[in-house]
C-alpha cells in the first residue's frame, strides 16, 4: 500500500506563538505547579451581567441556525454601537458578524488577496494573521518597526520600500498586540494617503479600540472610511471589549458592497455563527458605560503597575504601552523561548510558576525578537506583584546557571 500523507499545507502550518508552550505547561499543572498564565490575552474580568442573564433565561428551543451574516438582533445591536462612537454613516447591510476577529481577520484576507499576493504588516505582529495567511497562500512581508520608538510607524518611505506588484493590502492593529502601541491621528493619515497613493486595502483590526492608556483618543480607520470607502475594512470583535473570548464574536465591517457581497457568500458556506453567542451579544447596547469605564481604569492601573515592576528587574528593558494589555520585554537572555520553557520544566518557587509567550513568535523576520517575551496584563494586581517576583529570580537563578 503507497504512503498515506497529509498536505504539506497543513503540515507546514506555523504553530501559534501563544499556544506553542502548553504541552510544557500541561505537564507542569500535573506535578501539582501552580502557573500564572502572562501568555495568553484571555482576560480575568467578568463578563457583563446583562449578557449572562441572556444565558441563564434561554427560552428558544430547538437552538437552530442564526442567518449567514449575522442574526438580526445582534446586527442592531452593532450598528448601535458604531452609532455610538459618532459613525453615522454605518448601515447594517456594511455588517458581517463573524465567527471572532479571527474570522474577520480570515475572511478579509481572502477577500481581498489572491493565491501569491503580498500583504505588509507591521513587525512585531499578531500572530494570529499568520495562519489564514498560510492557508490561502498570501505572503506576509515585514515592516519593522524597533522597541526604542515604541513600536510606532516607520517613515512612509520605509513602508513604501516594502511595495511590490504583489501587494494588496496592508493589515495593521491598533491598539495593538503584541505592543500595546496606539497609532497616532498623523500615523493613520499617512496610511490612507499611502493606500490612496497605491491602490491598497487597509485591513484595520481595532479589537482593543476601548483600551487607550494615553491623553490621546483612539484613531479608528472608520473616522477615514468614507474617504476610502473600496479600500477599508474594519476587523473588530468582542472577545475582550466584554470578556467574551469563549463566545466568538466578531465584526467585519466595509463599505465596499463588492468585498461585502463575497463575504456574505463565505458566511453562507459555514452557515451560521452561535445563535445563543449572538442574542447574548446583542445585550451589549444594554451594557452600562461604567462596566467599560471600570475596566478600563483597572487596566492601566494593571500596566503601571508591571511597567514599574519589570523595569526594576536588572537587565528588562521595554518601552511602556499606550493601550490593549499587552506589551513586549526584552529580557536579558540570549533566547527568550529556551528562558520561557524553562521557566515551566525547571524553575519553582514556593511551587509556583509564571508562562510567558516568546517574542520572535511575533516575528517573521529570522532572528527578531529572540530575546523579548510578549505580556499579557489580565491577570490581578496581587497575582502580577508575585509574577514579577518569580521572573526575577528566575532570570537571576537563569543567568547563574547559563553562565
Ligand atoms: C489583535 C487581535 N486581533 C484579533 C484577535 C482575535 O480574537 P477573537 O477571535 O477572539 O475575536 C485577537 C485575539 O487575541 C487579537 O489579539
Amino acid at each position: 500500500m503507497s504512503k498515506i500523507n497529509i498536505s504539506p499545507r497543513i503540515s507546514t502550518l506555523p504553530l501559534s506563538a501563544v499556544r506553542k508552550l502548553v504541552p510544557y505547561a500541561n505537564e507542569t499543572k500535573k506535578k501539582g505547579v501552580l502557573i500564572y498564565h502572562l501568555n495568553i490575552g484571555d482576560p480575568d474580568i467578568k463578563t457583563p451581567e446583562a449578557m449572562l442573564k441572556v444565558l441563564k433565561q434561554w427560552q428558544i428551543n430547538p437552538i437552530g441556525y442564526a442567518p449567514g451574516i449575522g442574526e438580526p438582533i445582534f446586527l442592531d445591536a452593532l450598528l448601535t454601537y458604531y452609532h455610538r462612537l459618532g459613525q453615522i454613516f454605518v448601515k447594517k447591510e456594511d455588517l458581517i458578524a463573524t465567527i471572532g476577529g479571527s474570522e474577520a481577520v480570515a475572511m478579509a484576507l481572502f477577500a481581498v488577496t489572491s493565491q501569491g499576493d503580498e500583504v505588509l504588516v507591521f513587525e512585531p505582529f499578531y500572530s494570529g494573521y499568520l495562519p489564514p495567511a498560510h492557508l490561502f497562500g498570501v505572503k506576509l512581508v515585514a515592516v519593522p518597526t524597533r522597541i526604542q520608538d515604541g513600536f510606532h510607524l516607520p517613515p512612509k518611505k520605509t513602508i513604501e520600500s516594502k511595495i511590490t506588484t504583489k501587494t494588496k493590502a496592508i493589515l495593521f492593529c491598533t491598539p495593538g498586540n503584541p505592543t500595546g502601541t496606539v497609532y497616532t491621528r498623523q500615523e493613520m493619515k499617512m496610511l490612507v494617503a499611502l493606500a490612496k497613493k497605491r491602490g491598497l486595502f487597509l485591513i484595520s483590526d481595532e479589537v482593543y479600540r476601548e483600551f487607550i492608556f494615553v491623553n490621546r483618543s483612539h484613531v479608528s480607520l472608520l473616522e477615514f472610511m468614507t474617504q476610502i470607502p473600496d479600500q477599508a475594512i474594519l476587523v473588530d470583535s468582542l472577545s475582550k471589549r466584554y470578556s467574551l473570548c469563549g463566545a466568538r464574536l466578531g465584526v467585519l465591517l466595509s463599505l465596499n458592497k463588492a468585498v461585502i457581497k463575497g463575504v456574505s457568500i463565505m458566511a453562507q458556506g459555514r452557515l451560521s455563527g452561535g445563535l445563543i453567542d449572538q442574542h447574548l451579544a446583542a445585550k451589549l447596547i444594554d451594557v452600562p458605560h461604567s462596566y467599560i469605564s471600570a475596566i478600563q481604569k483597572e487596566y492601566r492601573k494593571r500596566r503601571d503597575f508591571l511597567y514599574e515592576g519589570l523595569l526594576s528587574i536588572p537587565g528588562v528593558t521595554m518601552t511602556k504601552p499606550e493601550g490593549a494589555f499587552y506589551c513586549m520585554v526584552s529580557l536579558p537572555v540570549k533566547n527568550a523561548e529556551q528562558f520561557c520553557i524553562w521557566l515551566l520544566t525547571h524553575f519553582r518557587d514556593n511551587n509556583e510558576t509564571v508562562m510567558l509567550a516568546p517574542g520572535a513568535g511575533f516575528y517573521i523576520t529570522p532572528g527578531q525578537g529572540k530575546n523579548e517575551v510578549r505580556i499579557a496584563y489580565v491577570l490581578k494586581i496581587s497575582q502580577l506583584k508575585r509574577c514579577i517576583q518569580i521572573i526575577a529570580q528566575a532570570l537571576s537563578a537563569y543567568n547563574t546557571q547559563v553562565m
